[in-house]
């Protein structure tokens, strides 16, 4: 259905406002009712309550888009986008809503109000339900990369491991790339558990027979390794017996150790300039790593779920050109004012 649609158009994108099949107008299922909507062209459930009205506005070669994200990958791909990398930061299948809570100042009291809005829903029928509503957007994203791009998909250990398994599925067991593992501090939960405290990054290549893009990063050297042999890098040295012996010193700075797959990152704090009050809002510093690594400037990075923009805002820092979709009014609200600000840093045109 969706395609037949697109066929009439010669560029989706160019064109800009073309409605997905199963956008609605906000009319029909505004953020505040709450609606569980229905992304029914597809016959999938939603993956977000709130539907946004369609439409596609730039800051440079940054794109956002609002609308259901599964009718603008497949117009992406009608208008043959490739991107090197998509990162996806679906709904984790907690079954609830998410608010966001803003500061407003009355303009003729003065009085400081807490205005809190809907953002989205992550409800569903079942976990099925979910997988299928997702994976169905996995395989769009996949026809998108390039042969060396690759995707990364975060969620947490609710599903991770059957996230896992539809990955697999779609991109072939040989494509799995890393599990990257965002370890966080925060404040303790009461559970007479072990701290829930960190989240799953999947990563797979589109293909495995392609030399990969990637761009090695390095974390500090270990404070013991400092105290033995300073910041310069040590040669591994070998006995007669083939057997590593002691190193030795060179006088070749280190650039630190390659980057792991654990990677602990600070939660955004309260009073960070990032915040944006959007839930769930990711720290810059993630995407900064995982673009800094997987592109190069003046590459694509999609963001089919977008919230707050901080996809956005860090490829546009990092000199790379970015796609973002979000099927949320209050996403797009707080993306497009986030992303207004950087375009005015960067000085990028706005349409
Ligand atoms: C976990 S949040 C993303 C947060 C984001 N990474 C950030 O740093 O702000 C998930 C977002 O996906 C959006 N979303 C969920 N289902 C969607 C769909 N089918 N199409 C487009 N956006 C969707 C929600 O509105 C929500 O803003």
């Amino acid at each position: 259905m969706f395609s037949a649609a697109a066929a009439l158009c010669n560029s989706a994108l160019e064109q800009g406002m073309r409605r997905p099949a199963n956008a609605r107008p906000a009319s029909a299922a505004s953020p505040t009712e709450g609606t569980l909507a229905s992304a029914a062209a597809s016959g999938d459930e939603p993956c977000s309550g709130v539907v946004a009205t369609a439409r596609s506005t730039r800051r440079g070669a940054i794109r956002i888009l609002g609308g259901d994200n599964l009718g603008w990958l497949e117009a992406l791909a009608t208008d043959g986008v490739k991107v090197e990398l998509a990162y996806l930061d679906p709904p984790f299948f907690t079954q609830r809503s998410f608010h966001r809570t803003a500061r407003a100042r009355d303009a003729v009291t003065g009085e400081v109000s807490r205005v809190v809005t809907l953002a989205f829903e992550d409800k569903w029928s079942s976990l099925e339900a979910y997988l299928a509503a997702l994976e169905a957007r996995v395989v769009r994203v996949r026809d998108l990369l390039t042969s060396d791009g690759s995707i990364v998909v975060h969620v947490d250990p609710t599903t991770s491991h059957y996230v896992k398994v539809m990955l697999d599925r779609v991109f072939g067991r040989e494509c799995f790339a890393s599990e990257i593992v965002w370890r966080y501090r925060r404040w303790p939960a009461k559970t007479p558990n072990f701290q829930r405290v960190h989240d799953v990054l999947l990563r797979y290549v589109r293909d495995a027979g392609e030399p990969p893009r990637f761009v090695q990063q390095y974390e500090p050297l270990a404070p013991s390794t400092r105290a033995t042999w300073g910041d310069t890098k040590q040669l591994a040295s070998f006995g007669r017996d083939g057997r590593r012996v002691r190193s030795t010193r060179t006088e070749v700075r280190s650039p630190g150790v390659p980057l792991g797959d654990v990677w602990e990152i600070g939660v955004i704090a309260p009073i960070a300039k990032e915040r944006t009050g959007y839930p769930t809002q990711k720290p810059e510093a993630l995407l900064r790593r995982l673009i800094e690594a997987c592109t190069y400037p003046g590459d694509t990075v999609l963001d089919p779920y977008l919230g707050s923009g901080t996809t956005l805002a860090v490829a546009a820092a990092l000199g790379r050109d970015g796609i973002g979709i979000d099927a949320s009014e209050e996403a797009l609200s707080v993306a497009a004012a986030r992303l207004d600000g950087v375009a005015e840093r960067l000085g990028l045109e706005r349409r």
